[in-house]
């Protein structure tokens, strides 16, 4: 709370209030832990000026938010300042009843309601006598509907060609991203952009089929909304996989890496922006993002299904351009093995959430100026294509081991 109380201080200096000279500044918290702010803003027809409430909700719906889970509004006055009545009926829209709602005066004294108790002081639709407005559904509500408590502790995102995995679940339920709320919607061929539920080996799993990535321009706040409603679900070990160009000469197209390391250089972090200190710190650390034991126990399988699993530092460039060659022996030199366009805001979030990571990735050419020929999106399907049979035997191999370390 202490957060939000102190960016709606910060935009409450804001307000335009050249007639009534009361400032109010609001900061609201949505579902994805982001924060929205708003002012108040005057106009010469006053009846027609904007509350700071009103602002912030209008900030966050423009993000593409639906629900609100925490709200602080701070007023020029002493006494704490309670939403108007237009405001607490606009705000009851998208926050539940036990929404809190925290109202601040001048000389530091605060009061918490909820929406529940603001709501009958507006004319509500309750007030008015109409049905109950349905809340906008968050995926996690929509995916706790779904399965309750039986959502798998070990989930898997699978990359580029690797689709096909979904397909080999039994009992298998799948949902499209479009019926989760604040789920990415991919656009490039080979991600289909659906949940897949169901078990391999009677091992309950999750497949995320089809990721976002940054050069798709739709930022990754929803794949912070994926990766922390698997979290909120109850999932404890997520496996990465994508497709990937070998940095180093001594891996061959067509191999299985085991991730040991990142290198962002993606010009941006998923975790950029407020920090909700609930899901993690605002610093976390990320001394050993792949988990080594989990690293150990696939390349035991691997050995034990004859495969040859090679092993580097993944380095995530924005794309969707192919590197140049000058940039892989820059890459080389910082010590990649492997270069990418996805993956590492996946591994980020997922370990501010406290969830441990695999990653594996399908080498499907040498990088560029290494293979002697130009690269094309279409050599990297074909070859994961070929590879994913390795690799899903691999997965299919270690589930069991898998979910003993998914706790
Ligand atoms: N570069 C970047 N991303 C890739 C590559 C590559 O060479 N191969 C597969 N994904």
């Amino acid at each position: 709370m202490k957060d939000l109380l102190e960016r709606a201080r910060a935009v409450q200096a804001r307000a335009y209030v050249p007639y009534s000279k009361f400032q109010v500044g609001c900061a609201l918290r949505s579902a994805s832990g982001a924060v929205f702010v708003g002012a108040n803003v005057e106009n010469a027809s006053y009846p027609q000026g904007l509350c700071a409430e009103r602002s912030a909700v209008a900030a966050m719906v423009a993000a593409g938010e639906q629900r609100i889970a925490e709200v602080v509004v701070i007023g020029s006055g002493n006494a704490p300042c309670s939403p108007c009545g237009g405001c607490r009926q606009l705000l009851s829209e998208f926050a539940p009843p036990q929404t809190p709602i925290h109202m601040a005066g001048a000389d530091g004294g605060l009061a918490t309601s909820t929406m529940g108790e603001l709501l009958p002081m507006a004319f509500g639709p309750l007030a008015l006598g109409g049905e109950p407005v349905e809340r906008p559904a968050t995926a996690r509500d929509v995916l706790e509907a779904r399965f309750g408590a039986d959502f798998p502790e070990l989930a898997i995102v699978l990359g580029s060609g690797l689709g096909g995995f979904a397909d080999k679940l039994e009992d298998a339920t799948a949902i499209p991203y479009g019926e989760l709320p604040g789920f990415p919607t991919p656009s490039i061929e080979g991600h289909a952009g659906r949940l897949v539920v169901g078990r391999i080996d009677a091992v309950p799993i999750a497949c995320l089929q089809g990721r976002l990535h940054v050069y798709e321009g739709q930022g990754t706040g929803s794949l912070a909304t994926m990766i922390r409603t698997l979290a909120a679900l109850g999932t404890k070990l997520l496996v990465l996989t994508n497709a990937s160009g070998a940095i180093d000469p001594a891996i061959p197209p067509g191999a299985i890496a085991v991730i040991t390391d990142h290198v962002n250089m993606l010009g941006t972090n998923p975790l950029t922006g407020p920090n909700d200190d609930s899901i993690g710190p605002r610093f976390p650390d990320m001394t050993e993002v792949y988990d080594p034991a989990l690293r150990q126990l696939i390349e035991a399988s691997g050995e034990a299904l004859g495969l040859d699993l090679a092993q580097g530092v993944y380095l995530a460039t924005p794309g969707p351009s192919f590197e140049t060659p000058a940039e892989i022996r820059a890459f080389r030199a910082m010590g990649a093995g492997l270069v990418g366009m996805s993956t590492v805001p996946e591994a980020i979030l997922a370990r501010h959430a406290g969830i441990k990571v695999l990653g594996l990735s399908i080498v499907t050419n040498r990088a560029a100026g290494l293979a002697g020929h130009p690269l094309s999106h279409a050599e990297t399907l074909a070859v994961a294509g070929k590879a994913a049979g390795d690799l899903e035997r691999l997965l299919a191999h270690s589930i069991k081991e898998l979910a003993r370390h998914a706790t």
